[in-house]
């Protein structure tokens, strides 16, 4: 049996042991996984991240960071670690055992706690993700989502997670390596992809195995992918519709649930470990490999063909054949797609980038045949309407008496009156008695409040209504938290309402600013308590000299310039 088909090693125990286990493991302190963490644990359970065998100890931690290697030479360029609070590290002891659950509490696994650490995630940002910039997804979420102490040690497999969708499309290293054997296949290429299939991607995948002679494994990743991108339920949807496009005798969809994190050229190291794990002899790599879009200053993390570089550097040693290609275009004399490098010279070039393409979904514009297959463009638009058509939110912050609740009434009430959507009003003092009325002003309960205001407004705009908020929210981080959930499902518009602190408390409408300075009114915003001014908002809008319809209109003017609103 050749190498690459070979059953792979698992983490799992048998059946009957796993009964026990589970039993026993009801005992353990235990620990909730994330959604990363659960895409992480299968296919470290599943062979998927093989050689490794748990969640990294430090040394292999800091070996991985620094040099792309666990400490005992393995090729391993990306962190797979067990991030948790402080809080729950100190019920942890050294060599005790932890059940790992997934979000409704069942058993996935028992992990043995060899190693505690707090690690610095700067550098890890630094030397993995090449820039300590929260731009980077991976980073944001190192230094905004992650627990501040990683758990490292063996983990022994109970179950997989349990998925709802697309099960026969789910195939662990060992399943696609049985199918690979049953079929005959000897050579496979791998295709990883985050986004639909348009033609330039079957242009590329067909050329790519022509060029191979080899099979072809269309394999999207439907764990997590860069924020923002198209949900993988409407991407299978999409696969599916142009798997017939595909010879069937050579073609196979399969989806990896895997956590992406958005690494440029270690990902695509990465990607290629994974893909040889899962039987595959060949894998494409294309321009910009998992790459993260801009830094803070608005340019590339890393170069476009990087990710090809470090690839070929090590295909060897990882024992996968890079078939790489260079970005792929349209020609349109010929009709038919090139990649850049190869094309006739003085033809004429082109090409819809991705924001483009989401601009023409957005605006509702066209999307020509030469770009995508008609079915695939019908499921795009089925998923997102045009913009005009979306949920969003409005997001007023300001200080107390700023003005934000009143312009927030007049913007509801002129989006009634053009109809079309459901609007809610979550006022600051609304929020407080029906959602928070347990809460106080503490850093703590006000971000708890602008993080319950936020899930509800995702909600709304999720089902296609307008949210309009309007709390102080002083904090720069929570609102940036709110506005990355919310933007998963539609526009969020941070409005500053920037009256100054002093006209604040000259107006004082509620007498608040009086019992502030008094000090009988503790932890105010802005006397007493910090407030973050927005460095980017949307639109900031100025209170003083400006009347409340004025504010509300510019409003509307922004929406408006958005495609938010359209006649
Ligand atoms: S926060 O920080 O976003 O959770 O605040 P928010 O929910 O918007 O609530 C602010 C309203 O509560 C009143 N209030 C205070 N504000 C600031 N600091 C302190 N300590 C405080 N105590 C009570 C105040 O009237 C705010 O109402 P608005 O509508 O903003 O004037």
């Amino acid at each position: 049996m050749a190498s690459n088909l070979a059953p792979i090693p698992e983490l799992y125990v048998s059946y009957e042991s796993a009964q026990k286990l589970k039993v026993e493991a009801g005992n353990l302190v235990s620990h909730d996984l994330t959604p990363r963490q659960i895409c992480d644990l299968e296919l470290l359970m599943n062979g998927g991240f093989n050689p490794l065998k748990g969640f990294l100890t430090e040394e292999d931690y800091d070996s991985v960071v620094e040099t792309m290697r666990t400490k005992d030479g393995a090729l391993w360029p990306m962190p797979v670690t067990l991030d948790v609070s402080e809080k729950f590290a100190e019920t942890v002891e050294l060599g005790q055992d932890i059940a790992l659950r997934d979000q409704e509490g069942v058993i996935l696994a028992t992990m043995t706690v060899t190693d505690k650490w707090e690690p610095n995630k700067s550098r890890e940002a630094e030397k993995v993700f090449g820039a300590d910039d929260s731009a980077h997804p991976a980073v944001n979420y190192l230094h905004n989502h992650a627990g501040k102490i990683y758990l490292g040690g063996p983990v022994t497999g109970i179950q997989q997670p349990v998925h709802y969708d697309f099960r026969a499309r789910r195939d662990t290293p060992n399943e696609l390596r049985a199918y690979f054997r049953k079929m005959g296949w000897r050579k496979i290429v791998a295709f990883q992809t985050r986004n639909p299939l348009h033609r330039a991607h079957q242009e590329l995948t067909f050329r790519a195995a022509k060029e191979a002679q080899a099979n072809l494994l269309i394999h999207p990743v439907v764990g997590m992918t860069k924020p923002g991108d198209v949900d993988h339920f409407t991407r299978v949807r999409c696969y599916e519709a142009v798997l017939d496009k595909y010879p069937s005798s050579t073609t196979h969809l399969s989806l990896l649930n895997l956590a992406m994190r958005m690494g440029g050229p270690r990902e695509a190291l990465w990607h290629a470990i994974i893909r040889k794990n899962h039987g595959l002899t060949h894998f494409i790599v294309g321009r910009d490999h998992a790459g993260p879009g801009k830094n803070s200053q608005g340019e590339d993390f890393y170069g476009p063909y990087d990710a090809q570089e470090l690839v070929r550097q090590h295909q060897e040693e990882v024992g996968i054949e890079m078939v790489d290609f260079k970005h792929m275009v349209y020609v349109q004399e010929k009709a038919q797609y090139y990649p850049i490098d190869e094309v006739p010279e003085g033809s004429t070039v082109l090409n819809i980038s991705g924001t483009e393409l989401r601009r023409r979904l957005a605006e509702g514009i066209e999307i020509p045949d030469w770009f995508s297959f008609p079915e695939v463009v019908k499921e795009l638009r089925r998923t997102k309407p045009p913009r005009a058509k979306q949920g969003f939110t409005v997001f007023f912050t300001g200080f107390s008496g700023s003005g934000k609740s009143t312009i927030a009434n007049a913007l509801m009430v002129k989006l009634m009156e053009m109809g079309g959507r459901p609007v809610t009003l979550l006022d600051g003092d609304i929020v407080r008695k029906n959602l928070s009325s347990e809460l106080g002003f503490s850093k703590e309960h006000r971000d708890l409040n602008i993080r319950r205001i936020g899930y509800v407004a995702s909600e709304i705009t999720k089902n296609g209504g307008i949210a309009i908020c309007a709390p102080i929210a002083p904090y720069a981080a929570t609102r940036r938290a709110v506005r990355e959930d919310i933007e998963n499902f539609g526009a969020f518009i941070e409005v500053h309402v920037a009256t100054s602190i002093e006209e604040c408390e000259r107006r004082d409408r509620k007498g608040l600013y009086k019992l502030a300075r008094e000090g009988k009114i503790k932890e105010f915003t802005g006397i007493s308590d910090p407030y973050d001014v927005p460095e980017s908002p949307e639109l900031r809008v100025e209170t003083e000299g400006t009347d409340v319809d004025n504010c509300a209109h510019q409003v509307i003017l922004k929406l408006e310039q958005m495609g938010l609103i359209a006649g």
